[in-house]
């Protein structure tokens, strides 16, 4: 696929078959993520795949399985999500928080050494590793769509990331950011519409 191709089509995808991805393909994917610019030279990253759905079960087991249309609308308003697009994205997005990961083909957990404190920096220099492990993600996320897969993403929230550890006995000092679900794209899967953005109102010549 052409460079421009593969980031215009690129889309977070939350409706996923769990077909098995050939190790070829994951291996080439895992490697763009690898490719990925990093603060400190070292690229002290791991990805762990869960493909076995028991570890997938425990893993996720955290999660909630759906949500009410009360405590959607309740999520909506406690979070001051006034936009009406934006609303219908979270509309979308939330109820499926647990089965875009465990239809997913594999759930994929980037793992980065955690040498500052992420969650209370000192200063921005202190986020190079985060930031590092977010460019390595994007890097994942093209890749799988240059092969026909797509992905979507999780923000561990509560304990999550904790109970991750636990059930992956990933050792201490790493960070993990996100889960990550890939696999192909289910029928049932449609685009979620975005807010269209005129790029020349955000591009600007010399000052602001
Ligand atoms: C930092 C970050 C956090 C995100 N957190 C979540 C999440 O917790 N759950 C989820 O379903 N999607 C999450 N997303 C995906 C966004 O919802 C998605 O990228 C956005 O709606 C734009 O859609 P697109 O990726 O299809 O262009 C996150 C994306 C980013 C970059």
């Amino acid at each position: 696929m052409e460079f421009y191709d593969v980031v215009n089509s690129r889309k977070t995808v939350r409706d996923l078959t769990d077909e098995a991805i050939p190790d070829d393909v994951l291996k080439r994917i895992l490697s763009a993520a690898f490719k990925a610019p990093t603060n400190d030279h070292l690229r002290d990253w791991h990805f762990i795949i869960v493909t076995d759905k028991k570890v997938a079960a425990k893993l996720l087991e955290l999660i909630p399985k759906g949500i009410s249309p009360e405590d959607m609308d309740a999520l909506i308003k406690d979070w001051d999500l006034n936009d009406h697009l934006q609303q219908e994205c979270y509309r979308s997005a939330v109820p499926k928080q647990y089965r875009m990961l465990f239809c997913a083909s594999a759930i994929i957990i980037p793992l980065l050494k955690e040498k500052t404190d992420i969650l209370h920096p000192g200063n921005v220099s202190h986020l190079n590793g985060f930031a590092s492990i977010w460019c390595s993600i994007e890097n994942l996320f093209l890749a799988a769509t240059a092969e026909g897969y797509g992905c979507n993403l999780r923000i561990p929230l509560g304990n999550e990331a904790e109970h991750a550890k636990e059930v992956l006995e990933f050792p201490d000092g790493y960070f993990m950011p996100c889960f990550i679900g890939i696999g192909k794209p289910s029928d049932e899967n449609a685009p979620i519409k975005q807010k269209e953005i005129d790029i020349d109102e955000r591009i600007h010549l010399n000052r602001f």
